[in-house]
């Protein structure tokens, strides 16, 4: 299988297509990582928070795959913005690694104000070689704007919520004139909406007999998006990564663009907001 691979801001290069394991069950994360891998998917995101680090390290060790061909990605949590060093230590033992490819701050918990210094620590992490790349997630374009005032390290990569009806094209391009690439999280809309019943959907997925999960990956790739779904489902996870087969129109891209709904599509919490420790 041929994904795509995204060249970030610092050189290194992430395949466009993974893997993320947000809500799956600790128990489980193993033989589904392990699946996965086996599928021939390469890009595995994962959090502290989520608390199955162990699960992806062990299917990572059993793998047999060479450190090289993977890009493993953890998130430092918000309760740990002072202490990044510590906390990326935890993840690797966990990991059972030495470094990981990409780390990122996982909120800017802007009512801490802390993130400009969890990133002058993270920083340091990668001139210690503790993390290939690193990066941020759902940081809005004034908490970049801060990172750039503040250091000389941009971002590479900031990883936001976004799916068909939550769009976002304005952090888009924010992130984007700075030179960060963009991750999507909650790419199927976390399961939670009726997109999957949307014409727009349901049209290009007959017409290319995939599915409506296949047509909304395809459309995050075709947008140059990075995008890791997640799938408790050992079937899905072959599906989700089967879409290299086939290319949506411009008009079947535009129909999907046209669903956004902006802010009432937002699923997930508002990072000026988020404050959960
Ligand atoms: N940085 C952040 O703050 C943040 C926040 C959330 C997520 N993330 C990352 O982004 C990844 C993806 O986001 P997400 O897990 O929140 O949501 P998602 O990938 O948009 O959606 C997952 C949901 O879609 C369902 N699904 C997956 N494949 C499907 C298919 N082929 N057909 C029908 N339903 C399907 C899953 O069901 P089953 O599992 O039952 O199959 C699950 O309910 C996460 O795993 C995590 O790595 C990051």
């Amino acid at each position: 299988m041929n994904v795509p691979m995204i060249e970030l801001n610092d050189g290194n290069r992430v395949p466009q297509l993974g893997y993320g394991v947000f809500q799956v069950d600790p128990d489980k994360t193993e033989k589904l990582v392990a699946e996965a891998l086996r599928q021939g998917i390469r890009h595995i995101d994962t959090a502290a928070i989520y608390g199955n680090e162990e699960g992806v390290g062990r299917a990572i060790a059993a793998s047999g795959i060479p450190r090289h061909e993977l890009f493993i990605t953890t998130k430092l949590w918000n309760d740990s913005q002072l202490n990044a060093a510590e906390a990326l230590d935890t993840s690797l033992g966990k990991l059972g690694l030495d470094y990981v490819d990409l780390y990122l701050i996982h909120w800017p918990v802007p009512a801490d104000g802390n993130y400009v210094e969890a990133w002058k620590q993270l920083i340091e992490l990668r001139e210690a070689g503790k993390a290939k790349s690193i990066g941020v997630s759902n940081f809005l374009p004034e908490h970049l704007d801060q990172l750039e005032m503040n250091t000389d390290v941009t971002p590479a990569v900031n990883q936001i919520e976004l799916h068909p009806y939550f769009q976002q094209w304005k952090d888009i391009d924010a992130a984007r004139a700075h030179g960060i690439k963009v991750e999507a999280w909650g790419p199927l809309g976390q399961g939670k909406t009726d997109i999957f019943e949307q014409p727009e959907i349901t049209d290009p997925a007959e017409a290319h007999g995939v599915s409506p999960a296949q047509v909304i990956i395809r459309w995050h790739l075709q947008n140059g998006t990075i995008v890791f779904p997640k799938t408790a489902t050992p079937e899905r996870i072959r599906e989700n990564f089967d879409v290299f087969g086939f290319e949506l129109s411009e008009d079947e891209m535009a129909g999907i663009t046209s669903l956004d709904r902006g802010e009432e599509g937002r699923g997930g919490a508002h990072p000026a907001e988020m404050d959960a420790k």
